[in-house]
């Protein structure tokens, strides 16, 4: 059957919508049919922006998922909308891709899950640096085992947002769940997955520096409840220990990651700051050659991440409805087993005391 145009309603018209339609875009076959925000000036930009000639706008998002010529349904509203908007998207029957952290709590995460997979619904989660090319690269080297066994994993998600953010919706606990950890946690838990296999326990604690900030809607300040920093330390069922920081108070940090990777016969370093990747590599041939012989040079030096087509996670979506390859994209199993992870970290630092996954 010939594939013609999928009509997309997007929910949430915010930053990171704007990411994901710019890449929509360039897809073949999505089309942003039906934009809904409760902010309509946003709404109607988008739609202005991306949409197809008569794409519509919507306030209430109920409305946006039934309608009968919306065919699949992109979630980028903030995280506590995440869980009821997708259980009518389930109920609905209808492919959808969205926003990490995927719940406030594991069990909507797990309602959410088991809910989807009954009905085998298409759908790709937002773990955005699956698809950065130098990432690709380096789970690749770590995968085909270049680096040996993975004993040690030390990174860093750190960010520093300018200008200095209000308190939007990300400094609310009842509308965030958390703040640096469930934010850059998520990423990076999903990425540490990918590297080092499934977590076995873990240990957190974090806090809050900045206890308040603007109003956006006008003079004055209001109260922070979620925290800017957050620290990890993970044990995997692989027997690898991980240690983690995730900040939003890195002075100088755009959007900076960093994984030290250390194995039984290699090292590597992937670092992340804006869209420039480097990876630099201490390889096991390397080590093994010289050692004898030198063994100070146990140097590090620079790979080339060789240029390579690289998907989108629009593009993943795609594929997931046409029944295609996902390219690698995140799931909601995926975005289960993350929240699993958060939600141990979090209870971690309230209680002091290692949490099993
Ligand atoms: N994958 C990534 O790399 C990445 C990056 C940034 C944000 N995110 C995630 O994307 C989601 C949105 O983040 P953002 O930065 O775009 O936030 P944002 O605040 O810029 O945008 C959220 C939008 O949702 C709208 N909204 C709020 N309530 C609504 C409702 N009831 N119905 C419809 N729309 C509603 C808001 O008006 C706003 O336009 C979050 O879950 C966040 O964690 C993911």
């Amino acid at each position: 059957m010939a594939v013609n145009k999928i009509g997309v309603a997007l929910i949430g018209a915010g930053s990171m919508a704007c990411t994901h339609m710019r890449s929509m875009a360039q897809t073949d076959h999505l089309v942003l049919r039906l934009v809904c925000d409760i902010n309509q000036t946003a709404a109607e930009h988008m739609a202005a922006n991306y949409g197809e000639e008569g794409c519509r706008i919507c306030s209430d998002y109920r409305e946006a998922i039934v309608a009968a010529d919306i065919d699949a349904v992109i979630i980028v509203t903030p995280n506590f909308l995440h869980h009821d908007i997708l259980m009518d998207v389930i109920r609905a029957g209808k492919p959808y891709y969205l926003e990490k952290p995927i719940a406030m709590t594991l069990d909507e995460a797990l309602e959410m899950k088991t809910e989807s997979e009954k009905k085998n619904l298409p759908n790709i989660i937002g773990f955005s640096y699956r698809f950065y090319p130098g990432f690709r690269y380096l789970k690749d080297l770590v995968n085909q085992g270049v680096l040996g066994d993975i004993r040690h994993i030390y990174s860093i998600y750190a960010h520093y947002p300018r200008p200095i953010p209000p308190r939007t919706w990300r400094f609310e606990k009842s509308k965030a769940g958390t703040g640096a950890l469930g934010d850059l946690g998520a990423h990076t838990f999903d990425s540490l997955r990918l590297l080092a296999g499934e977590v076995e326990s873990v240990w957190g604690m974090g806090g809050i520096v900045v206890p308040e900030r603007a109003n956006p809607q006008g003079y004055g300040m209001m109260p922070v409840d979620t925290d800017d920093y957050f620290n990890a330390v993970l044990r995997m069922q692989s027997g690898a220990v991980v240690t983690c920081s995730f900040s939003r108070l890195a002075y100088g940090r755009f959007n900076y990651q960093r994984y030290e990777i250390y194995g039984s016969q290699g090292s590597l370093v992937y670092e992340l700051e804006k869209a420039q990747e480097k990876i630099e590599v201490c390889s096991g041939d390397f080590y093994c050659d010289r050692y004898q012989f030198t063994p100070i040079d146990h140097t590090f030096a620079p790979y080339d991440i060789p240029p390579r087509h690289e998907p989108s996670l629009m593009q993943a979506f795609e594929n997931a409805i046409l029944g295609k390859d996902i390219l690698g994209a995140g799931q909601i199993d995926d975005g289960y087993r993350v929240q699993q992870v958060i939600e141990a970290a979090s209870i971690s630092a309230e209680s002091g005391v290692w949490q099993k996954i």
